[in-house]
């Protein structure tokens, strides 16, 4: 019996710990240096958004993660509930500015160019939106209208094909049946050390630096 116990108090131990180890995350490699994306978006801020505020998110998710799993081990229910918000938060946070990253590249590697006419992605949005002129408008509305804190995607619905405009608040990601294609960040953070008040501009900066290759991908792909 007591060997049983034992055994049994190893095998809890080991799978937190397990846990643990397997969800760590952090700040993902990215394929150009800051430097690259000005003028439009400054070396100075995106340090700022990647090494402060998204590491922010980074840190987050590993400590919620973790005491969930020190939650759960210990059959704690009540806690793993209340800690859903903070891994939604954090969590969405850290998933979302991954994809932000994703969503942009320098104009020396494509940065802003649109996808190939014979693209699934291009054949797409010209179809419904009749250009990317118009769903880039359309977009930047949506960013003008995020009231405080959220995102824009542009994303896939997969049940459909449709190209879809989603407006999300603070770290709501843009998931189930909407692939995201290219994520938009709207928060304060993501703009204002370089453009103060005047949110509209850098919405319309950002498009020079839009990585519509990887979101061509990313259609492909869904
Ligand atoms: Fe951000």
């Amino acid at each position: 019996m007591f060997s049983a116990l034992r055994t049994s108090a190893v095998r809890v131990n080991t799978s937190f710990i397990r846990n643990s180890i397997r969800t760590k995350v952090s700040l993902p490699e990215l394929k150009y240096k800051f430097t690259e994306l000005e003028p439009f978006i400054s070396a100075d801020l995106n340090t700022l958004h990647y090494t402060k505020h998204h590491q922010t998110y980074v840190n987050g998710i590993n400590q919620a993660l973790e005491q969930h799993a020190q939650a759960e081990a210990a059959g704690d229910l009540k806690k793993c509930v209340e800690l859903q918000q903070n891994i939604k938060f954090h969590g969405g946070g850290y998933q979302n500015h991954c994809l932000y990253w994703e969503s942009l590249a320098p104009q020396s590697n494509g940065g802003g160019k649109l996808p190939s006419e014979d693209s699934g992605l291009y054949k797409a949005v010209t179809t419904q939106y009749g250009s990317f002129e118009n769903l880039i408008k359309k977009a930047n509305a949506a960013l003008a209208g995020v009231q405080g804190s959220g995102w824009v995607f542009i994303a896939k619905n997969t049940d459909n094909g449709a190209i879809e405009i989603v407006q999300r608040y603070n770290h709501e990601t843009c998931s189930g049946n909407l692939k995201p294609l290219l994520a938009l960040d709207a928060w304060e953070h993501a703009y204002y050390l370089q453009y103060k008040n005047v949110k509209a501009e850098f919405f319309s900066a950002i498009w020079n630096v839009a990585n519509w290759a990887e979101a061509s991908r990313k259609y492909d792909q869904a």
